[in-house]
Protein backbone atom coordinates (compact mmCIF):
# COMPACT_ATOMS: atom_id res chain seq x y z
CA UNK A 1 0.00 0.00 0.00
CA UNK A 2 1.30 3.31 -0.82
CA UNK A 3 2.84 5.25 2.21
CA UNK A 4 1.16 8.03 3.25
CA UNK A 5 3.56 8.76 6.40
CA UNK A 6 0.60 9.57 8.57
CA UNK A 7 -1.14 12.03 5.98
CA UNK A 8 -4.68 12.36 5.11
CA UNK A 9 -3.79 14.18 1.89
CA UNK A 10 -0.69 13.55 0.30
CA UNK A 11 1.15 14.66 -3.57
CA UNK A 12 2.69 11.79 -5.19
CA UNK A 13 4.75 14.39 -7.52
CA UNK A 14 6.90 11.02 -8.54
CA UNK A 15 4.07 9.81 -10.61
CA UNK A 16 1.77 12.81 -10.66
CA UNK A 17 -1.03 11.70 -8.26
CA UNK A 18 -3.56 13.26 -5.75
CA UNK A 19 -3.19 10.64 -3.20
CA UNK A 20 -6.26 10.50 -0.18
CA UNK A 21 -6.81 8.52 2.72
CA UNK A 22 -10.91 7.43 1.82
CA UNK A 23 -12.49 8.48 4.62
CA UNK A 24 -15.83 6.91 3.45
CA UNK A 25 -14.21 3.51 3.95
CA UNK A 26 -13.17 4.38 7.40
CA UNK A 27 -12.60 2.74 10.54
CA UNK A 28 -13.26 -0.73 8.87
CA UNK A 29 -11.21 -0.31 6.01
CA UNK A 30 -7.73 1.67 5.19
CA UNK A 31 -7.97 2.50 1.35
CA UNK A 32 -5.62 5.07 -0.26
CA UNK A 33 -7.06 6.74 -3.51
CA UNK A 34 -5.02 7.54 -6.33
CA UNK A 35 -6.71 10.40 -8.82
CA UNK A 36 -5.59 12.31 -11.49
CA UNK A 37 -9.02 13.13 -13.44
CA UNK A 38 -10.76 16.39 -12.29
CA UNK A 39 -14.28 14.29 -12.02
CA UNK A 40 -12.75 12.04 -9.36
CA UNK A 41 -11.51 14.69 -7.88
CA UNK A 42 -14.62 16.40 -7.35
CA UNK A 43 -16.59 13.14 -6.54
CA UNK A 44 -13.51 12.55 -3.54
CA UNK A 45 -14.69 16.10 -2.52
CA UNK A 46 -18.43 15.76 -3.14
CA UNK A 47 -18.58 12.26 -1.52
CA UNK A 48 -16.38 12.91 1.24
CA UNK A 49 -13.78 10.55 0.55
CA UNK A 50 -11.59 13.46 1.38
CA UNK A 51 -13.55 16.20 4.22
CA UNK A 52 -12.68 18.50 6.49
CA UNK A 53 -12.12 22.38 6.11
CA UNK A 54 -8.09 21.92 5.76
CA UNK A 55 -8.09 18.71 3.83
CA UNK A 56 -10.37 19.93 1.24
CA UNK A 57 -8.58 23.32 0.38
CA UNK A 58 -5.19 21.16 0.18
CA UNK A 59 -6.80 18.29 -1.85
CA UNK A 60 -8.38 20.85 -4.61
CA UNK A 61 -4.87 22.60 -4.60
CA UNK A 62 -3.04 19.56 -5.19
CA UNK A 63 -5.79 18.16 -7.54
CA UNK A 64 -5.48 21.25 -9.67
CA UNK A 65 -1.07 21.11 -9.67
CA UNK A 66 -1.92 17.18 -11.13
CA UNK A 67 -4.53 18.18 -13.69
CA UNK A 68 -2.11 21.18 -14.64
CA UNK A 69 0.64 18.39 -15.24
CA UNK A 70 -1.97 16.03 -17.07
CA UNK A 71 -2.82 18.28 -19.36
CA UNK A 72 -2.31 18.10 -23.47
CA UNK A 73 -2.75 22.16 -24.12
CA UNK A 74 0.45 22.87 -26.52
CA UNK A 75 -0.88 26.89 -26.64
CA UNK A 76 -0.49 28.97 -23.61
CA UNK A 77 -3.66 30.67 -23.66
CA UNK A 78 -5.64 27.53 -24.01
CA UNK A 79 -3.42 26.15 -21.19
CA UNK A 80 -4.46 28.60 -18.62
CA UNK A 81 -7.86 28.81 -19.58
CA UNK A 82 -8.09 24.83 -18.53
CA UNK A 83 -6.63 25.68 -15.51
CA UNK A 84 -9.37 28.11 -14.55
CA UNK A 85 -11.80 26.18 -15.34
CA UNK A 86 -10.55 23.40 -13.32
CA UNK A 87 -9.82 25.54 -10.64
CA UNK A 88 -14.30 26.89 -10.72
CA UNK A 89 -15.18 23.10 -11.06
CA UNK A 90 -12.77 21.79 -8.05
CA UNK A 91 -13.94 24.91 -6.22
CA UNK A 92 -17.99 23.79 -6.76
CA UNK A 93 -17.48 20.93 -5.07
CA UNK A 94 -18.47 21.78 -1.39
CA UNK A 95 -19.92 25.54 -0.24
CA UNK A 96 -19.41 26.07 3.01
CA UNK A 97 -15.62 24.98 3.80
CA UNK A 98 -13.88 28.66 2.49
CA UNK A 99 -10.28 26.73 3.03
CA UNK A 100 -11.27 25.25 -0.53
CA UNK A 101 -11.94 28.34 -2.18
CA UNK A 102 -8.56 30.08 -0.56
CA UNK A 103 -6.64 27.45 -1.34
CA UNK A 104 -7.71 27.94 -5.27
CA UNK A 105 -7.41 31.49 -5.00
CA UNK A 106 -3.52 30.90 -4.15
CA UNK A 107 -3.07 28.61 -6.98
CA UNK A 108 -4.90 31.00 -9.53
CA UNK A 109 -2.65 33.84 -7.85
CA UNK A 110 0.08 31.72 -8.59
CA UNK A 111 -1.18 31.14 -11.94
CA UNK A 112 -1.52 34.21 -12.64
CA UNK A 113 1.77 35.46 -11.22
CA UNK A 114 3.42 33.28 -13.75
CA UNK A 115 1.64 33.91 -16.83
CA UNK A 116 3.90 35.26 -18.91
CA UNK A 117 6.05 31.93 -18.38
CA UNK A 118 6.17 29.05 -20.11
CA UNK A 119 3.70 25.97 -19.88
CA UNK A 120 6.41 23.55 -17.74
CA UNK A 121 7.59 26.70 -15.68
CA UNK A 122 3.83 27.75 -14.98
CA UNK A 123 3.59 23.46 -13.80
CA UNK A 124 6.45 23.56 -11.88
CA UNK A 125 5.08 26.82 -10.41
CA UNK A 126 1.71 25.18 -9.65
CA UNK A 127 3.23 21.92 -8.27
CA UNK A 128 5.55 24.07 -5.40
CA UNK A 129 2.91 26.03 -4.79
CA UNK A 130 0.33 23.15 -3.90
CA UNK A 131 3.03 21.59 -1.92
CA UNK A 132 3.57 25.04 -0.16
CA UNK A 133 -0.20 25.09 0.86
CA UNK A 134 0.48 21.24 1.87
CA UNK A 135 3.35 22.49 4.28
CA UNK A 136 1.59 25.31 5.84
CA UNK A 137 -1.13 23.58 6.85
CA UNK A 138 0.79 20.86 8.94
CA UNK A 139 2.75 24.23 10.31
CA UNK A 140 -0.66 26.08 11.37
CA UNK A 141 -2.24 22.92 12.51
CA UNK A 142 0.82 21.99 14.76
CA UNK A 143 0.93 26.17 16.04
CA UNK A 144 -2.99 25.71 17.03
CA UNK A 145 -2.16 22.69 18.86
CA UNK A 146 1.41 24.55 21.07
CA UNK A 147 -1.51 27.28 22.22
CA UNK A 148 -4.65 24.96 22.65
CA UNK A 149 -2.50 23.05 25.22
CA UNK A 150 -1.83 25.82 27.23
CA UNK A 151 -5.43 26.08 27.48
CA UNK A 152 -5.67 22.63 28.88
CA UNK A 153 -3.26 22.38 31.79
CA UNK A 154 -5.99 21.79 34.14
CA UNK A 155 -8.30 19.89 31.91
CA UNK A 156 -9.48 16.53 32.45
CA UNK A 157 -11.74 15.97 29.60
CA UNK A 158 -12.21 17.42 26.26
CA UNK A 159 -15.51 17.07 24.15
CA UNK A 160 -15.18 17.53 20.64
CA UNK A 161 -17.64 17.50 17.80
CA UNK A 162 -17.91 15.72 14.56
CA UNK A 163 -13.97 15.33 13.26
CA UNK A 164 -11.75 18.71 12.85
CA UNK A 165 -8.38 16.00 14.15
CA UNK A 166 -5.46 14.65 11.78
CA UNK A 167 -8.19 13.50 9.12
CA UNK A 168 -9.67 16.71 8.52
CA UNK A 169 -6.67 18.58 7.13
CA UNK A 170 -3.03 17.22 6.40
CA UNK A 171 -1.46 15.79 9.29
CA UNK A 172 -2.32 17.16 13.19
CA UNK A 173 -6.02 18.12 12.86
CA UNK A 174 -7.28 21.50 14.02
CA UNK A 175 -9.28 20.98 17.47
CA UNK A 176 -7.57 17.73 18.28
CA UNK A 177 -4.36 19.10 17.56
CA UNK A 178 -4.54 20.83 21.33
CA UNK A 179 -5.26 16.99 22.97
CA UNK A 180 -2.19 15.43 20.61
CA UNK A 181 0.28 18.48 21.54
CA UNK A 182 -0.71 18.05 25.28
CA UNK A 183 0.04 14.05 24.94
CA UNK A 184 3.48 14.92 23.72
CA UNK A 185 3.85 16.99 26.62
CA UNK A 186 3.08 14.41 29.12
CA UNK A 187 -0.53 15.36 29.80
CA UNK A 188 -3.31 12.36 28.74
CA UNK A 189 -6.33 14.16 28.37
CA UNK A 190 -9.41 11.75 27.81
CA UNK A 191 -12.16 12.82 24.94
CA UNK A 192 -15.83 12.42 24.74
CA UNK A 193 -16.54 12.37 20.78
CA UNK A 194 -20.26 13.15 19.73
CA UNK A 195 -21.15 10.48 17.37
CA UNK A 196 -22.34 13.94 14.95
CA UNK A 197 -25.52 12.30 12.80
CA UNK A 198 -26.02 11.67 10.51
CA UNK A 199 -22.74 11.12 8.96
CA UNK A 200 -21.58 10.08 12.22
CA UNK A 201 -17.97 11.02 11.70
CA UNK A 202 -17.40 11.50 15.56
CA UNK A 203 -17.78 8.21 15.99
CA UNK A 204 -16.28 6.88 12.71
CA UNK A 205 -12.98 9.25 12.20
CA UNK A 206 -12.76 11.05 15.92
CA UNK A 207 -12.95 7.59 17.89
CA UNK A 208 -10.73 5.86 14.86
CA UNK A 209 -7.63 8.30 14.74
CA UNK A 210 -7.42 8.85 18.68
CA UNK A 211 -7.88 4.79 19.69
CA UNK A 212 -4.78 4.80 17.10
CA UNK A 213 -2.87 7.53 18.36
CA UNK A 214 -3.45 5.83 22.14
CA UNK A 215 -5.80 8.55 23.44
CA UNK A 216 -9.01 7.78 25.98
CA UNK A 217 -12.10 8.28 23.62
CA UNK A 218 -15.09 7.76 24.57
CA UNK A 219 -18.13 7.97 22.10
CA UNK A 220 -21.77 9.42 23.23
CA UNK A 221 -24.90 10.01 20.82
CA UNK A 222 -25.50 13.60 19.96
CA UNK A 223 -28.26 13.50 22.60
CA UNK A 224 -26.36 12.81 25.41
CA UNK A 225 -24.26 15.88 25.32
CA UNK A 226 -25.97 17.62 27.84
CA UNK A 227 -25.98 14.65 30.22
CA UNK A 228 -22.42 14.53 30.25
CA UNK A 229 -21.98 18.08 30.98
CA UNK A 230 -24.69 18.13 33.55
CA UNK A 231 -22.52 15.37 35.62
CA UNK A 232 -20.14 17.60 35.30
CA UNK A 233 -17.94 14.75 32.75
CA UNK A 234 -16.58 18.06 30.73
CA UNK A 235 -14.03 20.48 31.52
CA UNK A 236 -13.48 22.29 27.95
CA UNK A 237 -15.40 21.79 24.31
CA UNK A 238 -13.09 22.21 21.12
CA UNK A 239 -14.08 21.92 17.68
CA UNK A 240 -12.85 22.35 14.97
CA UNK A 241 -14.60 25.35 11.89
CA UNK A 242 -15.94 25.62 8.28
CA UNK A 243 -16.14 29.69 8.14
CA UNK A 244 -15.98 31.79 11.08
CA UNK A 245 -17.49 35.32 10.08
CA UNK A 246 -15.86 38.69 10.93
CA UNK A 247 -18.00 38.87 13.80
CA UNK A 248 -17.06 35.48 15.44
CA UNK A 249 -19.89 33.29 14.15
CA UNK A 250 -19.05 30.09 13.47
CA UNK A 251 -20.09 27.77 10.36
CA UNK A 252 -19.06 23.65 11.92
CA UNK A 253 -20.63 20.48 11.38
CA UNK A 254 -24.51 20.27 12.03
CA UNK A 255 -24.86 20.27 15.65
CA UNK A 256 -22.05 22.08 16.83
CA UNK A 257 -24.27 25.06 18.33
CA UNK A 258 -26.52 23.04 20.36
CA UNK A 259 -23.08 21.89 22.01
CA UNK A 260 -22.40 25.66 22.51
CA UNK A 261 -25.26 26.65 23.80
CA UNK A 262 -25.62 23.59 26.33
CA UNK A 263 -21.71 24.53 27.00
CA UNK A 264 -22.55 28.24 28.15
CA UNK A 265 -25.61 27.07 30.22
CA UNK A 266 -23.08 24.30 31.91
CA UNK A 267 -20.22 26.68 32.20
CA UNK A 268 -17.62 24.78 30.15
CA UNK A 269 -15.20 26.83 28.01
CA UNK A 270 -16.22 26.20 24.63
CA UNK A 271 -13.32 27.21 22.13
CA UNK A 272 -13.36 26.86 18.22
CA UNK A 273 -9.77 25.71 16.67
CA UNK A 274 -9.55 28.18 13.71
CA UNK A 275 -6.61 28.08 11.42
CA UNK A 276 -6.92 32.10 9.24
CA UNK A 277 -7.37 30.41 6.30
CA UNK A 278 -11.37 29.48 7.33
CA UNK A 279 -11.94 33.09 8.44
CA UNK A 280 -13.50 34.96 5.98
CA UNK A 281 -14.15 38.30 6.51
CA UNK A 282 -16.04 38.68 3.60
CA UNK A 283 -18.48 37.44 5.26
CA UNK A 284 -20.18 39.97 8.13
CA UNK A 285 -22.44 37.21 10.55
CA UNK A 286 -23.01 33.98 9.73
CA UNK A 287 -26.05 34.99 7.71
CA UNK A 288 -23.59 35.46 4.94
CA UNK A 289 -22.30 31.65 5.20
CA UNK A 290 -23.73 29.43 2.43
CA UNK A 291 -25.32 26.64 4.24
CA UNK A 292 -24.74 23.25 2.06
CA UNK A 293 -27.90 20.96 2.07
CA UNK A 294 -27.12 17.27 1.64
CA UNK A 295 -28.77 14.57 0.56
CA UNK A 296 -31.47 12.93 2.29
CA UNK A 297 -30.65 9.53 2.08
CA UNK A 298 -27.38 10.46 4.58
CA UNK A 299 -30.33 10.56 7.21
CA UNK A 300 -32.64 7.46 6.42
CA UNK A 301 -30.16 5.08 4.85
CA UNK A 302 -26.56 5.68 4.65
CA UNK A 303 -25.77 3.65 7.68
CA UNK A 304 -28.45 1.46 7.68
CA UNK A 305 -28.59 -2.54 6.69
CA UNK A 306 -32.12 -1.36 5.24
CA UNK A 307 -33.76 1.92 4.46
CA UNK A 308 -35.17 3.58 8.06
CA UNK A 309 -37.96 6.13 7.28
CA UNK A 310 -41.03 5.22 5.84
CA UNK A 311 -41.13 6.06 2.29
CA UNK A 312 -43.06 9.05 2.20
CA UNK A 313 -41.24 10.79 5.48
CA UNK A 314 -39.66 14.46 3.82
CA UNK A 315 -35.92 14.72 5.10
CA UNK A 316 -34.34 17.75 5.44
CA UNK A 317 -30.05 17.78 6.16
CA UNK A 318 -27.68 20.34 6.62
CA UNK A 319 -24.52 19.55 6.57
CA UNK A 320 -23.23 23.03 8.98
CA UNK A 321 -25.02 25.14 11.34
CA UNK A 322 -24.08 28.68 12.71
CA UNK A 323 -22.81 28.88 16.26
CA UNK A 324 -23.30 32.27 17.70
CA UNK A 325 -20.37 34.80 18.28
CA UNK A 326 -21.43 35.13 21.99
CA UNK A 327 -21.33 31.51 22.96
CA UNK A 328 -17.41 31.16 21.60
CA UNK A 329 -15.10 31.86 24.88
CA UNK A 330 -12.38 32.10 22.05
CA UNK A 331 -10.60 30.96 18.95
CA UNK A 332 -7.73 28.93 19.03
CA UNK A 333 -5.63 30.05 15.76
CA UNK A 334 -2.05 29.70 14.86
CA UNK A 335 -1.51 33.19 16.30
CA UNK A 336 -2.71 32.67 19.48
CA UNK A 337 -5.71 32.15 21.64
CA UNK A 338 -7.70 35.30 19.73
CA UNK A 339 -11.58 37.30 19.90
CA UNK A 340 -13.11 38.38 16.44
CA UNK A 341 -11.81 42.19 17.29
CA UNK A 342 -8.82 40.31 16.54
CA UNK A 343 -8.73 39.07 13.11
O1 LIG B 1 -18.67 17.75 6.27
P1 LIG B 1 -17.29 17.68 6.83
O2 LIG B 1 -16.96 16.34 7.39
O3 LIG B 1 -16.25 18.17 5.85
O4 LIG B 1 -17.31 18.70 8.05
C1 LIG B 1 -16.18 18.81 8.83
C2 LIG B 1 -16.31 19.76 9.95
O5 LIG B 1 -17.35 20.33 10.18
C3 LIG B 1 -15.06 20.06 10.68
O6 LIG B 1 -15.34 20.32 12.03
C4 LIG B 1 -14.40 21.29 10.06
O7 LIG B 1 -14.26 21.12 8.69
C5 LIG B 1 -13.08 21.58 10.67
S1 LIG B 1 -11.88 20.42 10.22
C6 LIG B 1 -10.41 20.84 10.93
Amino acid sequence: MYAMHGETVHFDTRRNRLMLLDQTRLPQETVILSLSKKEEMFQAIAQLQVRGAPAIGVAAAIGLAVLANESAETDKAAFLAECCANAAYLASARPTAVNLFHALDAMLETLQANAHESIDTIRQSLTARALALHAEDVAVCQKIGAHGATLLESCKTVLTHCNAGRLAAVKYGTALAPVYAAKAQGHALSVFADETRPLLQGARLTAYELCEAGIDVTVICDNMVSFVMQKGLIDTVLVGCDRVAANGDTANKIGTSGVAILAKHYGVPFYVCAPFSTIDKTAKSGADIPIELRDGSEIGEMWYREPMLPAHAKTLNPAFDITDHSLITAFITEKGILQPSDF
